[in-house]
């Protein structure tokens, strides 16, 4: 495994991470020992949130990892974002629920500290709340955290918040069909920033799994992208294949890569998948496209893919 620091942290992290999105909720259940292979494949990197899952997320991965000495793992955490009993979910990232839900975090990931605290895609209001930034600041101070961040979609927010705030840590949506974070690569080693990549593989679209049949009709996934962009992606991805898959790689490798050539200060975080799928995606880890490789994709459509946002 290869390690990168986050931003100026001081936070040492695996280039690939795993992203525990529902992990231990419908579907998501027994990947305890992915995580554990993970972890021996030398991923020290686990992406969750308060809310996944109802807190089962946190809960598998403090009680997977209770026997590992807490300085070999980095959690990465959000708040912010609260599910409502109906299914629906709403934004709260007050001083007083950030404070009840951190100290619950803590508790299902058995620790004291979490090393990147996350705002859970907050509106953007939120950067007026000095109290909220005071009190980060603090815990920042107190060692409580070790880095707090944002989760956001646009670049600018990404540049508002790092313009006033303390807070050195992003996580965004970046991969070949969504190339919106390419605004920000320079600030992100001028301004000593890491940033996590959510949704590296396109949501599934670039794995060997994607075809005109998965995800299925119905999938979560295929409702939320739409039939016109389900055929779009479909397209590009078969314009991608060849370039990502180069040297040997599989597709989930090959995209991953493209992110750990485009800039040493993104960490992407696959979603926690099944033992066999992990395997593959772990060992993106040390893979780089060639230049040839870089610059065939950047001319991909005439130049195209550099405007693609191709969402979650
Ligand atoms: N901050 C936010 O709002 C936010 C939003 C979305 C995601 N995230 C973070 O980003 C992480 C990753 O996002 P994501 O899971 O939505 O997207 P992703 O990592 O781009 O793709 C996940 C999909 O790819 C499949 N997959 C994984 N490895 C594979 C392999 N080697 N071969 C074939 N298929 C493979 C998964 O399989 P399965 O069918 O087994 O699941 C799943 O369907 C999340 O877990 C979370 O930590 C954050």
């Amino acid at each position: 495994m290869r390690y990168r620091l986050f931003g100026n942290t001081g936070i040492s992290v695996s280039e690939v991470g795993v992203g525990c999105g529902p992990l231990g909720g419908p579907g998501k259940t027994g990947l305890e020992p992915a995580l554990r292979r993970a972890f021996d494949l030398g991923v020290n990197l686990f992406d969750t949130a308060d809310m996944y899952a109802g807190g089962a997320s946190e809960d598998t991965l403090g009680r997977v990892f209770a026997d590992v000495p807490r300085d070999k793992i980095v959690w990465a955490t959000k708040f912010g974002t609260v599910r409502e009993a109906g299914g629906g979910y709403h934004k709260d990232v007050s001083v007083g629920h950030m404070k009840q839900m951190f100290e619950q975090s803590l508790r299902r990931l058995r620790t004291d500290h979490v090393d990147i605290y996350q705002l859970h895609n907050p509106p953007m209001t939120c950067l007026d709340d000095d109290a909220l930034w005071r009190e980060l600041d603090r815990m920042l101070d107190a060692g409580k955290i070790r880095c707090y961040g944002l989760s956001i979609d646009l670049a600018k927010s990404a540049t508002a918040f790092l313009d006033r705030t303390r807070g050195r840590g992003l996580q965004m949506v970046f991969n070949p069909l969504n190339q919106e974070p390419r605004a920000i690569l320079g600030e992100l080693a001028t301004r000593g920033v890491g940033m996590l990549v959510k949704v590296p593989m396109a949501g599934g679209a670039l794995t060997d799994r994607f075809s005109p049949d998965w995800p299925p009709v119905g999938d979560e996934r295929r409702q939320r992208w739409g039939e016109k962009n389900f055929a779009e992606r479909l397209r590009l991805v078969n314009a991608l294949r060849p370039i990502l898959c180069g040297n040997g790689r599989m597709l989930a490798q090959g995209a991953l890569a493209w992110l750990l050539t485009i800039s040493p200060h993104v960490i992407p975080i696959p979603g926690i998948s099944s033992l066999a799928r992990i395997e593959e995606t772990v060992g993106a880890a040390g893979m780089r496209l060639s230049d040839a490789e870089m610059k065939a994709i950047d001319e991909l459509e005439g130049g195209g893919l550099k405007d693609l946002r191709f969402g979650w």
